[in-house]
């Protein structure tokens, strides 16, 4: 298989990844990175459990081609944390309001609500349902998602 080499920024640093051309971002994270945190649920684009940011913008890390993140920033549930482990406010949010219950969904919901909050800090109950609408769970009924996102936009004032 034809590889393809692209350097990037991962989660702040600096990176190259030698990979088949064919492979996604996600794949290539997960694989080549062994960053497990962006699920692989549909692999269609459906389903928001792969959102990562690439260049500030939530994307489905499932669709996007590897060769296109050559020198753009990609930024991962992973990343968000402080380096001494003190958890991102909206990961507190989601711990504290029990917007995590399987997990599965919960690292493309936090990726998709960092994309809002860090352009627009003090989102309607609309606004929060939108940057969400790509992303499913089937645990929570969304409700305390949703709380979990307007408690961490009050926690980051
Ligand atoms: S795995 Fe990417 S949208 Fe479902
Ligand atoms: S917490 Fe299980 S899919 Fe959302």
């Amino acid at each position: 298989m034809k590889k393809v080499s692209v350097s990037f920024t991962l989660n702040g640093d600096p990176v190259t990844a030698d990979v088949p051309v064919t492979w996604t971002l996600l794949k290539t994270l997960r694989e080549y990175f062994e960053l497990t945190g962006a699920k692989e649920g549909c692999g269609v684009g459906e389903c928001g459990a792969c959102t990562v940011l690439v260049d500030g913008k939530a994307v489905n890390s499932c669709l996007y081609p590897i060769p296109e993140v050559e020198g753009r920033s990609v930024t991962t549930i992973e990343g968000i944390a402080e380096k001494d482990g003190t958890l991102h406010p909206i990961q507190k949010a989601f711990l504290e309001n029990n917007g995590v219950q399987c997990g599965f969904c919960t690292s493309g919901m936090i990726m998709s609500a960092k994309a809002l909050l860090d352009q627009n800090p003090d989102p309607s109950e609309e606004d929060i349902r939108k940057s969400i609408a790509g992303n499913f769970c089937r645990c929570t009924g969304y409700v305390q998602i949703v709380e979990s996102i307007q408690m961490a936009a009050k926690l980051k004032e």
